[in-house]
């Protein structure tokens, strides 16, 4: 469904080379976690996904077909939040639809039903600031499910959560994804969530980055993240990814 075929890309005049030669493809209906060192080019390369900036070198396919502009099939939760302050609940979620040129009366069942998706009945007409960290980043949630997209892109949606919540919005991802499977590039920096959410993990090099690893998690759904945080399989993984990212944020071979 996703694939990134040798993406390079640099910025500024210093040309920093944010990613270089990034391979990466995602099947349909799967949840691919991206886990790597601050700075390494995840957000950038979500970006260039989502067609909100070329790469300089490589290509991105979607469905088979190139990205070159921001597309309907293609939706994007961003890393601190992204909703439009001065718009209500009701507003932000409806946001995507309108821009696709949805007319308010033809949009009004499909933002309702994801209003009810997130729990957030009741509070249509509020404003971001008047919600909690948590109930924006489930307003960021059902924008980007409300256009339908056949792939969500989520740049550590879940990142500034407290762990409680992040646990609960987890739960919530995957209940939404069990009944909606889209594609998925989730990137976290959580190894937990990476093990708990992905079908399969992919571990970035430090700047310019690249795909180091890809690793099967291996793990049956549905899932019961209390279960698997207990399982051989879960310890395995989480020791063998804290080491590989150890190498790459302190060099060396991190012994
Ligand atoms: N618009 C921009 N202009 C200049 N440099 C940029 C721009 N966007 C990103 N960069 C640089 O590209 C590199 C990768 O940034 P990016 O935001 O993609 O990293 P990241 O992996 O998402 O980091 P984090 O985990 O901290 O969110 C960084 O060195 C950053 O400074
Ligand atoms: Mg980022």
């Amino acid at each position: 469904m996703v694939a990134i075929k040798q993406v390079s890309k640099s910025f500024g005049a210093s040309r920093t080379e944010a990613l270089q030669a990034c391979t990466l493809d995602v099947p349909a209906h799967e949840i691919l976690c991206v886990i790597g060192p601050s700075g390494c080019g995840k957000t950038t390369l979500l970006r260039i996904v989502d067609g909100l900036i070329r790469a300089d070198r490589g290509q991105v396919f979607v469905n088979q077909t190139e990205v070159t502009a921001p597309r309907p099939d293609v939706a994007m939760v961003f890393q601190h939040f992204g909703l439009l302050p001065w718009k209500t609940v009701y507003d932000n979620v409806a946001y995507g639809l309108r821009v696709q040129g949805r007319a308010d009366a033809d949009l009004a069942d499909a933002v309702s039903r994801y209003i009810d998706l997130i729990g957030l009945r009741g509070f249509e007409k509020n404003y971001p600031y008047q919600l909690s960290g948590g109930m924006q980043q489930r307003v960021g949630l059902a924008r980007a499910l409300a256009v339908n997209p056949e792939v969500l892109l989520m740049d550590e949606p879940f990142g500034s959560l407290d762990a409680q919540t992040r646990e609960l919005m987890q739960e919530e991802l995957l209940r939404v994804w069990r009944s909606q499977p889209k594609t998925m590039l989730f990137v976290t920096h959580s190894i937990d969530e990476a093990v708990i959410l992905g079908d399969r993990v992919a571990l970035m090099t430090r700047r310019p980055g690249r795909v180091k690893e890809i690793l099967e998690v291996g793990i049956a759904r549905p899932r019961d993240p209390e279960t698997v945080r207990r399982s051989t399989r879960y310890l395995e993984l989480r020791e063998h990814i804290w080491h590989q990212l150890k190498v790459e944020v302190v060099g060396g071979n991190g012994q």
